[in-house]
Order: C-alpha cells, then structure tokens, then sequence
C-alpha cells in the first residue's frame, strides 16, 4: 500500500509525525529478548536499502553489511570457540563463547571501508556514513517490526573472525542482531537530560560570551575566531562552557564554508 502525499511527492504530515514519533521510542532489543522470525533476505536488504540514505560524502559507501543465516551460525560458533581459547579462556566461557554465536534469530555484520587517501573525504567523514548507516538500518528494522542491537564485544577484534568478514583494508565494526522483540523496548538512560542542542553564542568585545535574552544558561561553545590570508574565519579555539567552569579546548578548527 502506498502511504498518502502531498502533490510534490512528499509524505502528508500525519505520516511524518507518525515517522517521528516512532523513530523516538526505537530502543534497543538485547538477544534474549528477541525470538524468531528473522527477518527475511527482503528485509534485510530494505534495511541496507535505508543504510544507503545515510549521508556520504563523496558516495564512497563504506560500509556492508553481511548476513549470518541459520545454516551459518556452526561454522561462526567454531570461530568464537577457537577465539576464546586463544583468549585462554576456561571451559564454561568457551561454552559461552559457542552458544553466542547462535544469539539473534538474524544476524548481520557491519563491515566498514574506510579509506585514507580521499582527500576531501577525511576518515572521520567516512566513520560517520557508517554510524548513519548503521542508524538507518536499526531504525529501518524497527519500523519493519523487529527488534534489534547493535554488539561489538571482543569478537570483533578477533583476526580469524575479521579475516572471515573482511577483506583488506575493512574493519568488523559490530554485529547486528535481529528477532521479534519479547517485551516493549524501553529506554537505559534519560535522554531529556542530554544537553545535545544549543543555540551558537559568538563572542562579545571583551571576549566573553553573549547570551542572548531567553536563552537558557547551560553548557554552550565559545569559539574565538582569527582572519586567515584569504580572508576566512578561522577558529582558533574552541571551548565549551557550563555551569561556571571551562571545558576542555579544542584548537585548530577551521571554519571554511565547505559545509
Ligand atoms: C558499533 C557499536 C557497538 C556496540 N557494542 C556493544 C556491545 O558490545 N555491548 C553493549 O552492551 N552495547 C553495545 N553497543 C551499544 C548498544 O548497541 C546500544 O546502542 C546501547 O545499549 C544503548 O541502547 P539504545 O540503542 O536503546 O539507546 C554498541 C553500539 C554500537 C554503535
């Protein structure tokens, strides 16, 4: 079914907010309490279809993801076996070790590509198309009905396990795993209380920061900006306050208008 839009092809509002509230209670759904099904090799490639979204500077896609099926999961307990024996683990966490390779009616591996030689597309760039990916493909199985988690664990640091996943040059990021969700998700921590959004203060002639009327006193970023040759602000400084105390700096930044 085709959800209703607007003339420009755009989703009508009801469904946005519908989107919007949804994607707010997406929380993670550890493996026991999720049980099968999986999801399908349709859904998952909706989910990486999603992944594409992610923003990627360059279109350098870094990032795959790889998908574990059942017939999989003995060949991939071997490996988490002759892992924690390399680990010199005792028997009981080798046991361990086997049966969470079955964990997750689904299970997928995010692999990542990230390349040092783009010169506009620095590696940090790079890391947060796969953060977006990973994001994109969480909430794209969520709304699909799953439940699921995101798991790194010492496995993923394993070289027989990395070498299994990746090709040269690839890092295993995580493991994704997937299932019907047994119990209603609920939040681990209180995002209200996470200051991630403020409005830019800039700085007054006696350095200090402006505060403008109304705005709530609270942790902000003060940067202190030079002239560089071509006439650029260059930030020079940048530090964030709150409360009365100075957090730590952050030098060098520059402030071109590439964005
Ligand atoms: C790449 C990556 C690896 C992670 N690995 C683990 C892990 O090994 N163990 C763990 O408890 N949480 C891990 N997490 C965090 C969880 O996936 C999850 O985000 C966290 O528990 C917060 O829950 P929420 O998604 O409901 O906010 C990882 C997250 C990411 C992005």
């Amino acid at each position: 079914m085709t959800a209703p839009c607007d003339a420009a092809g755009v989703r009508k509002p009801s469904v946005r907010s519908e989107a919007l509230d949804m994607l707010a209670l997406r929380y993670s759904v550890g493996p026991k309490f999720l049980a099968p099904p999986a999801p399908t090799p349709a859904q998952w490639q909706r989910a990486a279809a999603l992944a594409l979204r992610a923003p990627d500077h360059g279109g350098l896609r870094p990032f795959r993801f790889v998908i574990v099926d059942d017939a999989q999961r003995s060949a991939l307990s071997e490996l988490f076996v002759r892992d924690a024996i390399r680990r010199g683990h005792v028997a009981v966490e080798v046991d361990r070790a086997r049966s969470r390779a079955f964990n997750g009616p689904g299970l997928a591996a995010l692999v990542g590509r990230v390349r040092e030689d783009v010169v506009d597309v620095p590696p940090h760039e790079q890391w947060l198309c796969i953060g977006a990916a990973l994001m994109n493909f969480l909430n794209a199985l969520y709304l699909m009905g799953f439940g699921a988690k995101a798991l790194s664990g010492a496995s993923v640091s394993d070289p027989d396990i990395r070498s299994a996943f990746c090709a040269e040059g690839e890092t295993l990021v995580s493991w994704v795993l997937a299932g019907r969700p047994t119990r209603t998700a609920h939040p681990n921590r209180d995002d209200t209380a996470t200051p991630v959004i403020g409005n830019w203060s800039v700085l007054e002639s006696n350095g200090e920061a402006a505060t403008p009327a109304g705005h709530p006193a609270g942790p902000r970023h003060v940067t202190s900006t030079v002239l560089s040759p071509n006439d650029e602000a260059v930030i020079v400084a940048s530090r964030r306050t709150g409360r009365g105390r100075d957090l730590p700096a952050v030098a060098g930044e520059a402030a071109n208008d590439g964005y």
